[in-house]
C-alpha cells in the first residue's frame, strides 16, 4: 500500500535482532519498504579507534535490507552523543577535528556508496530556543561543522540524499524556524541538503497540531527539501490499556495522514523500532505498531487505514 502511495514506510532496526530473531526479520521484510540503522552506525560502534572502523554489524543490517529490496537510511554521521573516549579525551585542535570528522564521514559514506539511499548527516544540532546545541563539534570546529559535514558527505556519494534530523521541529517554533533558516541558507550557498527529518517521539497525551506541521512542511516544499517523519513512536504511560490503544491508534493515524496530505514533500514515515519487545523505551510504554508478541496492534491497523484513503 505504501508503494502505491509512493511512500517509504520504514522501521529502525538493529544488528543484534537481525542476527538472532527470525520472526523480527520476517516482519521487517514483509511490512516495510525501508529501514533506518538504529544504532550500528553511531560513532562509538563504527569508528571505535582513530584509525579503526568496524563495519561488521552495520554491513549485516545493510546487506539484509538490500537483499530484501528495502531502502536504507544511514543514521547518523554527526551527533553530540555516542562519541568514543579516544575522541572525547584526545584534545585535538580545530584542524585535527576537521580532519577527523572529514575522514569519519567520507570513509563511512564511501563504504556504503550506492547502498545507503539517504543519510542523517547531522543529528540534533539545535536547542529549543533555536541556538546551536553544545557539542564536541561546535566547541572545536565552530558552527561551520554543519555545512562542512554536508559537503564532505556529498563528495563521498553524490547520489545519496542528505538529511538534517532533529526533534521538536515538526511544528512552527523558534527551534523549527532556526532549522529551516539554516537549511535555506546552506542551500543558498550551494551546499547540498536534500531533506529534514522530524523525529516525533510522542506520547498519547501529545496534542498534535496537523495544520501547524503542514505549514512547516509547506516552507520546505517551497525550497525543494523533502521531509521524513524519521523516528515515530507513541508511548503509552498510563493504566487503561483499552482506551489508550485507541488513542495511540488515532494519533498514529493522524501522523501518517498528515504526511500523506503533503505528498511529494513528506516522503517517508519511519517507526522507531519494530516491536514493543525491543523498543528503546521501557516495554510497558508499548510505543510501536507490533506488540511484545509480534502481533499487529490497533496502531498498525490505523496506519493501514491512513494508507487506504
Ligand atoms: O549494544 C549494547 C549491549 O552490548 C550492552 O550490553 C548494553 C548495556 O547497556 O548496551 C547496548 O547498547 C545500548 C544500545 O542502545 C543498544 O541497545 C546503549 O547502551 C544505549 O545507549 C543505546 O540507546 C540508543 C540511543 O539512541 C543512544 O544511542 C537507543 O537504542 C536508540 O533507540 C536511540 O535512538 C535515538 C536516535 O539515535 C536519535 N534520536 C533519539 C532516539 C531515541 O533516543
Amino acid at each position: 500500500m505504501a508503494d502505491k502511495q509512493q511512500l517509504l514506510i520504514g522501521a529502525a532496526i538493529n544488528y543484534e535482532k537481525v542476527a538472532s530473531d527470525s520472526k523480527y526479520k520476517s516482519i521487517v521484510k514483509s511490512e516495510f519498504n525501508m529501514v533506518t540503522v538504529e544504532n550500528d552506525m553511531k560513532f562509538t560502534s563504527i569508528h571505535p579507534a582513530r584509525k579503526q572502523y568496524d563495519f561488521n554489524k552495520a554491513d549485516v543490517v545493510v546487506n539484509f535490507a538490500l537483499m530484501n529490496n528495502l531502502r536504507v537510511q544511514g543514521h547518523t554521521l554527526v551527533w553530540h552523543n555516542r562519541i568514543p573516549d579516544w575522541l572525547l579525551r584526545g584534545h585535538y585542535s580545530k584542524e585535527e577535528m576537521k580532519r577527523i570528522l572529514k575522514d569519519h564521514i567520507q570513509t563511512i559514506v564511501r563504504h556504503y556508496k550506492n547502498k545507503v539511499y539517504a543519510w542523517d548527516v547531522v543529528n540534533e544540532a539545535f536547542n529549543d530556543d533555536g541556538s546551536l546545541r553544545d557539542s564536541i563539534w561546535l566547541r572545536t570546529i565552530g558552527s561551520e561543522y554543519i555545512g562542512l559535514s554536508f559537503q564532505w558527505a556529498h563528495e563521498a556519494d553524490p547520489k545519496a540524499l542528505l538529511f538534517l534530523n532533529d526533534f521538536g521541529i515538526e511544528g512552527l517554533s523558534d527551534k523549527s524556524t532556526a532549522v529551516y533558516r539554516l537549511i535555506s541558507s546552506l542551500k543558498m550557498q550551494g551546499i547540498p541538503v536534500n531533506g529534514v527529518g522530524f523525529q516525533m517521539h510522542y506520547s498519547i497525551s501529545k496534542e498534535f497540531n496537523a495544520d501547524n506541521v503542514k505549514r512547516n512542511m509547506k516552507r520546505y516544499r517551497d525550497i525543494g527539501v523533502e521531509v521524513h517523519f524519521s523516528e515515530v513512536d507513541i508511548a503509552v504511560p498510563g493504566n487503561d490499556p483499552n482506551m489508550e490503544t485507541d488513542i495511540q491508534g488515532d494519533l498514529y493515524f493522524k501522523l501518517l495522514n498528515t504526511c500523506l496530505n503533503s505528498k511529494g514533500t513528506c516522503t517517508a514515515f519511519i517507526v522507531w523500532g519494530v516491536t514493543d519487545k525491543y523498543s528503546w523505551l521501557p516495554k510497558e510504554k508499548s510505543p510501536l505498531i507490533f506488540d511484545q508478541r509480534f502481533r499487529k496492534k490497533e496502531a498498525y491497523e490505523a496506519l493501514v487505514d491512513a494508507l487506504k484513503q
